[in-house]
């Protein structure tokens, strides 16, 4: 599939402040010269900032890692995961459509998006809240056919389950992402036939589903509020520094790229 920019873009971008401090973090974590490797994790946040990864998002990114706009936009159009036009502000649905879940049943899946979403891929639903979109094979093919929602997936659907997902979704109820038809993980449907003190046996579900509950994260975007910003390898530099001058007064470090300036 040909995947280029939206028609319609926002005239500028620029990361939250929470996200920039997180975006600098992350490019500490590389040698110097060598922090265009963090450009899946900065488009992400961009991504997750504002829900589709816009032009000026994608060229505030590759500001901040010193590369082409082309080197940029090379990574955010090849891999799927990055959303190149507005998608629903509730959920953006990818529906399995390679083999495994075709077979299963994909196609019936996709008629439910295009009856509750919107008839075409990337349209948005009248009211604002979904689109949808057919993707390659999501790595789940023994729980086919499945859907992708947020961070989270729907397993073993049938077209009863998927709508009864969106309508919760819709109607801002939680919602239990992995297996649809009550298997625990993709053990046989007739149940485990070994190691059967494992699993199903001790938990009510397995431990990705278990997560996904906990956080209650399906289908919100990452804001930085989820968990603190450690970045202990940059606590230990200043540490070294402090010992090298044999002083606690401000000591500055600034990066090549200019993304990161520590004071003490
Ligand atoms: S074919 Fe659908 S997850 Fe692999």
């Amino acid at each position: 599939m040909l995947r280029r920019l939206h028609s319609e873009q926002p005239e500028s971008f620029t990361f939250t402040p929470q996200n920039q401090a997180w975006a600098e973090a992350q490019l500490t974590k590389f040698p110097e010269n060598r922090a265009a490797s963090a450009i899946i994790p900065l488009l992400w946040r961009a991504q997750e900032q504002e829900g589709w990864l816009t032009k000026p998002a994608i060229e505030y990114v590759a500001d901040m890692l010193d590369i082409a706009y082309i080197r940029a936009l090379e990574v955010a159009s090849f891999y799927f995961m990055f959303q190149l036009q507005p998608v629903g502000s509730v959920a953006h649905v990818q529906v399995c459509g390679t083999t495994t879940c075709m077979i299963s049943g994909a196609d019936d899946l996709i008629t439910v998006c295009k009856a509750k979403i919107a008839s075409w891929p990337h349209k948005i639903s009248s009211d604002g809240k979904f689109s949808w979109e057919e993707v390659e094979c999501l790595g789940s093919c023994a729980n086919a056919p499945m859907v992708q929602i947020g961070k989270d997936y729907f397993e073993d659907l049938t077209p009863e389950r998927l709508m009864d997902v969106l309508q919760k979704l819709e109607n801002g109820e939680g919602v239990t992402p992995g297996p649809q038809n009550g298997r625990f993980s993709c053990e046989p449907g007739s149940g485990l036939t070994s190691l059967k003190d494992f699993g199903a046996a001790s938990s009510s579900c397995n431990a990705s589903v278990q997560l996904a509950l906990d956080h209650a994260d399906t289908t919100k975007r990452i804001d930085g509020s989820e968990v603190p910003l450690v970045t202990p390898w940059r606590d230990r530099e200043i540490e070294n520094l402090q010992s090298v001058t044999g002083s606690t007064d401000t000591v500055k470090i600034e990066k090549d790229n200019g993304a990161e300036t520590i004071e003490i």
